[in-house]
């Protein structure tokens, strides 16, 4: 919990009444939660103009927690598709952070079945980020790049990067991953067919052109990504701070509108989109995705796993255990 935007160090852990699943909520006992990017934009309220929606002073609700996994122990009398025992996942970013507790109740449209094989670690790490690089890698409309097409993930080795590389290479793209210089073995261990060390090579300036560029967090402005598209190619940015989320919603909206090359912010966004979680499963299944763990903390140690992820030294995803 927080009751205050800041550092990681404004969370911390207390005793709080178990909850009581309403008409359509599903009770779960937490098996696993993990760490998103979206968790540290919540506790440090970012970009400042989502404020306005997550309290303007300091944030309306204090729980935090995006991803959850365990196991369901009750259900609301409206709930027709989940029973107690059941093994299930999802992203409840959009009814209310709540996944780093030991019980939480949410609604039963944001929860699927964890499919066979997948431990509750892995299925935490999935629902967010994994959703996230799907639809970074595709417009509004599906469009999206063929076999062979140069696909560059800037930020490949933090929460969302590591699905994006795996799932472009599903895609049959040349996949090109930037990190710093300690992750780039890591990037390459996931598939990349080049990786870039962002601490020595600018890739805007390297002269090398791409079809597909997914941003995982805007390191670079909306003007300077346009020379590493090639022709008819797409720069999707899925976030960062509020200069650079005005210029992708703004900026590269409009520019795009005179050229051949498409820039701008993922608006499409849907969380846990039940068809896009039926694909991820499926290229699980397939062996094609496998979610990069790096570390596992205790719910005690909530704090210690944000701050960790914040100054940027996982590789991956890290994970609560309860
Ligand atoms: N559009 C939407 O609807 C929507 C919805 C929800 C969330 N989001 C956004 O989605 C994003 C998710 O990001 P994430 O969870 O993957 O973040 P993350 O785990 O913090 O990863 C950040 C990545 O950026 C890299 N990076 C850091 N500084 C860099 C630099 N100067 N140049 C190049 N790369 C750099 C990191 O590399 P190293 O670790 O190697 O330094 C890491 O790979 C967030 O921006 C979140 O706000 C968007």
């Amino acid at each position: 919990m927080r009751f205050r935007y800041g550092s990681p160090d404004v969370v911390e852990v207390r005793d709080v009444e178990k909850p009581t699943p309403s008409d359509d909520e599903v009770l779960i006992r937490v098996i696993a939660a993990s760490v998103n990017r979206g968790d540290l934009d919540a506790i440090i309220g970012r970009p400042r103009f989502a404020r306005l929606f997550m309290g303007l002073r300091a944030p309306s609700s204090p729980k935090l927690g995006i991803d959850v996994a365990g196991v369901v122990e009750s259900v609301g009398p409206g709930v027709t598709r989940f029973k107690p025992g059941d093994e299930v996942f999802g992203d409840g970013f959009k009814f209310g952070m709540c996944a780093f507790a030991e019980y939480v109740a949410v609604r039963e449209s944001v929860l699927e079945t964890i499919p066979a094989g997948l431990s509750m670690e892995e299925a935490a790490t999935l629902p967010h980020s994994a959703v996230l690089a799907l639809q970074g890698l595709r417009h509004r409309n599906g469009r999206t790049f063929g076999p062979g097409a140069r696909v560059l993930i800037d930020g490949a080795s933090g929460s969302v990067g590591p699905f994006a590389v795996q799932i472009a290479k599903s895609m049959g793209a040349e996949v090109t991953g930037t990190c710093r210089t300690e992750k780039v073995e890591f990037v390459r261990s996931l598939g990349a067919d080049h990786v870039i060390d962002y601490t020595k090579v600018d890739y805007t300036r390297a002269g090398e052109r791409y079809d597909w560029i997914v941003d995982t967090d805007s390191h670079h402005s909306i003007l300077s990504v346009r020379r590493a598209l090639a022709p008819n190619g797409t720069y999707v940015t899925l976030g960062g701070w509020d200069s650079a989320i005005f210029a992708g919603m703004l900026l590269g909206p409009l520019i795009s509108r005179f050229s051949d090359r498409w820039t701008g912010l993922m608006l499409w966004w849907k969380p846990f989109h039940r068809p896009d979680v039926a694909t991820l499963k499926e290229l699980i299944a397939a062996g094609n995705v496998k979610p990069a763990i790096d570390r596992r903390f205790s719910l005690s140690d909530v704090a210690e796993a944000l701050r960790y992820v914040d100054e940027g030294r996982a590789r991956g995803k890290v994970v609560i255990t309860m």
